[in-house]
């Protein structure tokens, strides 16, 4: 007979411990312990002859001889959703959507429910009531049929009312709420948690109906909980952005089905989430005169090129130590290009504030618009606007050098595609460089080298 008990494990080591601990005694890490369910076999273990029957009709198969049948994908009439978990939800798959509160999970998986007349939805919840819910799809409009609620935090229940309903499409939200009678802890424990998600996929993949599963994430940004449910589900998406702005991003992070590097774009409105479809139209603003300041990089995210607005403020520090910030940059990188700036092209920055905005509220990770953000920053400092059409997409090194960046061609065609005249880019990305059409390329080595071009 098997025993269940309960016992806490350290994430970073595996050392156990019958209670919980804030401080693991074997690798000194803080917070690492995790509630886990082990089950110990009471049957004498250890090695004994070895001597196995297979159970079950999995088999070993050489790999060439395994045939593959298409397989049918439901699309979610959503074009950004559908891209990025690889041109559709593939039948039985599990979706796990993760982000910060507020950011809009409830809001993207209703309105995938609600726009799509043909896909009988059931859409659990066990934060909102239904009258709640019921006040939301009214303002996301769409025509409702075949989207069922329930207000329900019960595992058991919910699989009760799946397997009447025999809905295509189950949406639970979120998976903290959600509590098995078979465990003691309170929703959203680790074992709830590991649990419920288990079941969940084993009713996904008995019944091939695919489970979109909300997730909460922690302060640092990883989603709450035991890091197996990432392991569990087939798709991992991550839905970021600022709630204060009006864009946000959907990124898939891991997909057994697609490629994980496909991201799409949305804007939320009055009512609800609308997809973007050319990023780079909104994140530039078309103003008439040029400003000081503002320059314009030609950045890729995952694999979608877009421009995006860089503006930089320069000023005299009021203060005895002069002010660095930034939105959406990191500020580690822009102290480090200030610094290249102040000894590579001779610009005194270091008695100035310096403030740095990504426009839009996005957070851009891409080394390429190093060579933009320097370019507005001596813009704002020289009080000297950019010229219109230019654009920007390089990095820039420690000793000033100007290096190349992934997918340039892409980067050039997205810019020629949005009416810019010129875009800077580094030296070492001319080789094998196709010939582009109507938009010159300035290549330039160092950063020196590219201020001189850029102002002459
Ligand atoms: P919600 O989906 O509840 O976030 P999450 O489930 O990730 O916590 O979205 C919440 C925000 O979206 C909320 O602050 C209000 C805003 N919102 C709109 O701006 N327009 C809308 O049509 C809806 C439904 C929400
Ligand atoms: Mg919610």
């Amino acid at each position: 007979m098997a025993k269940i008990r309960k016992a806490y494990f350290c994430q970073g080591c595996g050392y156990e411990s019958a209670k919980w601990l804030g401080r693991c005694p074997s690798c000194g890490e803080w917070n690492t312990f995790v509630e886990e369910l082990v089950t110990k076999d009471s049957g004498v273990g250890g090695a004994g002859a070895l001597s196995f029957l297979p159970q079950g009709n999995a088999k070993p198969l050489p790999v060439d001889s395994i045939s593959i049948a298409p397989e049918p994908r439901m699309t979610l009439g959503s074009g950004e959703v559908d891209r990025i978990l690889g041109g559709g939800l593939v039948p039985g798959s599990m979706v796990l959507i993760g982000g910060e509160p507020g950011i809009g999970k409830s809001t993207l998986a209703l309105q995938l429910a609600l726009k799509n007349p043909l896909l009988k939805t059931l859409y659990v919840s066990g934060e909102e009531s239904a009258q709640q819910i019921k006040l939301r799809a009214d303002r996301l409009g769409g025509s409702g049929k075949g989207c069922y609620i329930l207000s329900e935090t019960l595992l058991e229940n919910i699989l009760a009312h799946a397997q009447e309903l025999k809905p295509n499409l189950i949406v639970v939200d979120s998976i903290q709420t959600l509590a098995s009678k078979r465990i003691e802890s309170s929703p959203g424990s680790v074992s709830q948690i590991r649990d419920c998600a288990a079941t969940l996929l084993k009713y996904a993949k008995e019944t091939g109906t695919p489970v979109f599963v909300i997730g909460h994430i922690t302060k640092d940004g990883v989603i709450a909980g035991p890091k197996v449910l990432e392991h569990i589900v087939d798709v991992v998406m991550q839905f970021e952005g600022d709630s204060q702005h009006v864009y946000r991003i959907l990124r898939s992070t891991k997909n057994r089905f697609g490629a994980t590097s496909e991201l799409g774009i949305f804007e939320m409105t009055g009512a609800g989430l609308r997809e973007v479809s050319n990023p780079s139209e909104i994140l530039i603003t078309h103003r008439q005169e040029p400003l000081s300041g503002v320059a314009i990089a030609a950045s890729i995210d995952g694999v979608r090129p877009f421009l995006i607005e860089i503006q930089a403020l320069v000023s005299t520090a009021v203060y005895g130590t002069p002010q660095r910030s930034t939105t959406g940059f990191d500020i580690r990188r822009l102290n480090m290009l200030l610094a290249v700036l102040e000894k590579r092209a001779g610009f005194q920055l270091a008695s100035k504030d310096v403030f740095l905005n990504i426009a839009g509220g996005l957070k851009v990770s891409d080394p390429a618009i190093d060579l933009a953000v320097a370019v507005a920053v001596l813009s704002s400092n020289l009080d000297m606007p950019i010229p219109a059409g230019c654009c920007f997409a390089a990095e820039v090194g420690l000793s000033g050098e100007v290096r190349p960046v992934a997918r340039i061609d892409q980067r050039i065609s997205e810019a020629e595609k949005l009416g810019f005249k010129k875009i800077y880019a580094s030296a070492y990305n001319q080789k094998g460089l196709k010939t582009p059409g109507s938009i010159e390329v300035v290549f330039a080595g160092k950063i020196e080298e590219m201020l001189h071009k850029l102002l002459k």
